[in-house]
């Protein structure tokens, strides 16, 4: 990205001096990393169905120093491996481009410095590295990374790009939970494919690929782990399954199938203080569920299955646009439908000596009164505009922030995110959820209102949230450690990609 040198942004009437890739993450410098990865993006064939491969984007890596346990690959999968790190550990990525297209990789999740983060400013061209250097500051919990090239970040992801990055710590450690081959990560994503094995996506006529685009793209075939049908084969004991969902737009309302509740001890950014039960759990685009799964008391060779249930996803979330059928899009398993995600084989018999911790973590709640805004939340309304999604009326620029999007370095903030689409009238058929993400940040869930769904877990920190039709969302959240350009934005990928984005800027 020429241009971006020295240059500072625009912003009304301010000139905010932006740090260059050249000047930042580029040069020597006297880092000291425990870890050291080497991670190329590259074209791929990859085995999915069965038949022909299917040409994929894919992320591979390699340990260059430190614990080779630091890099798991994911066996048969486009999937990148699976970084395991440690909170504290300094940690230096090098990001080599091999894709035909432009590309960068956001640490989802984690509390980087702004030059470290992915922001799209930074996309590098084919055959070029981009340098990460960083230390691990968040705490133990399932974080994830993926590309983030504006305009671009949903198809690459689609292509197979998207990795997990696993962050344990000594609190963790102390709860006790299932470990090792007992500790399953589930990355859960939906895809499409023609007759011959290869990805479609959003390339039918010029409607359908706009209406598409605006509803967000739906794939007919649920993949785990980068598998169609995927069955894991477990024993009768408890186990700790990490959810992601790696979906460009879709949403699971993840249940038992048989109605045995949810044991939820995680979210986003780890541990909960104690597990809780749900009936049902709404999980959106990049949010992550912890399940504590006991299969102690079932009988060896039954199944247990992992659903989404049905729901209803707005009339634009799932239903003429979502579905796609009048616009040509010809989607056949839209937003809310219902359909088993995979399945749990009770394999074998093992007894182990497990129970589930009372205590899982510690979480100090952020006050509201201890907001600088406390009682004037900052807030964003998710709106149609001109038939583009936004946010307060804007969709993304580059460099700009605008004065409402900029915070003071060391606060804390009430936040607002409202959508106010939905409700059972007319206006109610332009609704669709929303998932909206910080970057570089945990926030804390304060309150919602206008809720019809449930099925919600805000006990834990969180840095993606869903925003329903009609609800409100206020959150709480602390811009500490590094100034600079982040960005906020809408994690359905297509919404993200039309400009549902915008920076906010930390300043010191
Ligand atoms: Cu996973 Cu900008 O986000
Ligand atoms: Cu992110
Ligand atoms: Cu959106």
């Amino acid at each position: 990205m020429a241009g971006i040198g020295a240059a500072g942004v625009l912003s009304g009437a301010a000139l905010i001096p932006i740090a260059s890739a050249a000047s930042t993450g580029q040069k020597k410098t006297g880092f000291a990393p425990d870890v050291e990865i080497a991670l190329s993006a590259r074209p791929a064939e990859v085995g999915i169905l069965p038949g022909s491969p299917t040409r994929s984007w894919v992320y591979r890596g390699r340990v260059v120093r430190g614990a080779g346990s630091s890099l798991v690959s994911v066996p048969n999968s486009y999937l990148g491996p699976t970084i395991h790190v440690k909170t504290g550990q300094k940690v230096r990525i090098r990001f080599n481009n091999h894709i035909p297209d432009e590309s960068i990789v956001h640490w989802h999740g984690l509390h980087v410095p702004a030059e470290m983060d992915g922001h799209p400013r930074y996309v590098i061209p084919q055959g070029k590295s981009y340098m990460y250097e960083f230390e691990v500051r968040n705490r133990a919990g399932t974080y994830w990374y993926h590309p983030h090239p504006h305009g671009r970040t949903a198809p690459q992801v689609y292509g197979g790009m998207a990795g997990l990055f696993l962050v344990s710590d000594d609190e963790e450690a102390a709860a006790g939970l299932p470990s090792g081959a007992f500790d399953i990560p589930l990355v859960i994503q939906d895809r499409s494919f023609d007759a011959d094995n290869q990805l479609v996506y959003l390339n039918g006529q010029m409607m359908g690929g706009m209406m598409g685009r605006m509803g967000g793209f739906l794939g007919d075939r649920i993949l785990v782990n980068g598998q169609p049908r995927f069955t894991l084969p477990v024993a009768t004991r408890p186990y700790r399954l990490r959810l992601l969902n790696g979906s460009n737009s879709r949403i699971y309302k993840v249940a038992w199938q048989d109605g045995r509740p949810l044991v939820i001890i995680g979210t986003d950014g780890g541990l909960l203080e104690k597990p809780v039960e749900r009936s049902y759990v709404m999980l959106a685009p990049a949010e992550r569920l912890e399940l504590w799964a006991d299969f102690s008391r079932d009988s060896v060779d039954s199944q247990v299955g992992l659903v989404s249930l049905p729901f209803d996803a707005g009339m634009m979330g799932g239903g003429m646009m979502g579905r796609g059928r009048m616009m040509g899009g010809g989607n056949a398993l839209p937003n809310g439908a219902g359909f088993t995600i995979c399945r749990m084989h009770i394999q074998r018999r093992e007894r182990a000596k497990f129970s589930l911790p009372a205590r899982l973590s510690t979480i100090s709640r952020y006050r509201p009164q201890a907001a600088v805004n406390a009682g004037r939340p900052r807030s964003f309304s998710l709106l149609m505009r001109h038939m583009a999604w936004t946010i307060n009326g804007r969709t993304f620029q580059m460099e700009a922030v605008a004065a409402d999007e900029r915070v003071r370095l060391g606060t804390m903030e009430l936040w607002e995110f409202t959508n106010p689409g939905g409700g059972m009238g007319m206006m109610g058929g332009m609704g669709m959820p929303h998932p909206m993400h910080l970057h570089g940040k945990q926030f804390q869930v304060l309150s919602r209102s206008g809720v019809r769904h449930a099925g919600y877990v805000d006990e834990g920190w969180k840095d993606t949230v869903l925003v329903m039709p009609g609800e409100r969302v206020r959150l709480l959240v602390r811009f500490d450690d590094y100034p600079g350009l982040f960005l906020y934005h809408c994690h359905n990928l297509e919404h993200e990609d039309l400009g549902m984005m915008r920076n906010y800027y930390v300043q010191s």
